[in-house]
């Protein structure tokens, strides 16, 4: 299966990429993990990115696009991957769709603004592997470190006030017409995302065998 999430910032799609990829033996694929990995890497794409992320602004699209067909030519995606976070502009569909990048569903993680900043606000990360916990909601079992690969968990520099309400009104005004795009083709399926982590599971995983 070929798996879209898609949501606004802190929704949980990293969240239950991860369950979706336990549960399919397939690749979860973050962009925005794809990006911080390549700007704490230095590389080019790392420097020309992080302005970009700053400031809670979307990378440019041909970027992004170059990165994702990058990952997708690795092995692992051969029976199919869980794009967490791409596509993020109806540009950035049509382009998958000329270069035959396959979609067959695409789950949208709806959740509140007013939700959304408490969320992020108590978000640590994994940055060795991209893991995600919340300190009330989702913690690790041993304070600080990560569940799946024992490394210390961080705050993202992009999770404070300012620049959450500033990713929120560029998902509204960017992502949000993905729902619009997807529904026409018969491929979007809409989750609550406010219920707990594990019921929001319970119907991410219903949507994907529906
Ligand atoms: P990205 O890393 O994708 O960030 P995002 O879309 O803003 O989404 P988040 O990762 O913040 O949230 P999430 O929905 O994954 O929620 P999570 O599971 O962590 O992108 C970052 C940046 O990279 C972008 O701003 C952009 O600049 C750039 N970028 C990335 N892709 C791009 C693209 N395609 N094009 C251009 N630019 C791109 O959950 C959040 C918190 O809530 C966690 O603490 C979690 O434990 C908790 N939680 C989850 N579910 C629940 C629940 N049900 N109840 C309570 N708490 C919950």
């Amino acid at each position: 299966m070929k798996f879209v999430l898609l949501g606004p910032p802190g929704a949980g799609k990293g969240t239950q990429a991860a369950n979706l990829s336990k549960r399919y033996g397939i690749p979860a694929i973050s962009t925005g993990h794809i990006i911080r990995q390549a700007i704490e890497a230095g590389t080019e794409v790392g420097r020309l990115a992080a302005d970009y992320i700053e400031r809670g602004q979307l990378v440019p699209d041909e970027t992004v696009i170059a990165l994702v067909r990058g990952r997708l030519r690795e092995p692992d995606t051969q029976h199919g991957y869980i794009l967490d976070g791409f596509p993020r502009t109806v540009a950035q569909a049509e382009q998958m769709e000329k270069l035959g990048i396959q979609v067959d569903k695409v789950i949208d993680i709806a959740v509140e603004d007013e939700v959304l900043v408490e969320r992020l606000s108590g978000r640590r990360e994994c940055k060795a592997c991209g893991a995600t916990y919340h300190v009330v909601y989702n913690p690790p079992v041993r304070e600080g470190v990560c569940d799946v690969c024992g490394e210390p968990l961080s705050m993202r520099d992009d999770d404070t006030p300012d620049v959450i309400r500033k990713r929120l009104a560029v998902y509204h005004k960017q992502t949000q017409p993905l729902q619009a795009f997807y529904r026409q083709r018969g491929k979007l399926y809409t989750v609550n995302g406010q219920e707990k982590v594990e019921d929001t599971t319970t119907l991410v995983l219903a949507a994907a065998e529906e």
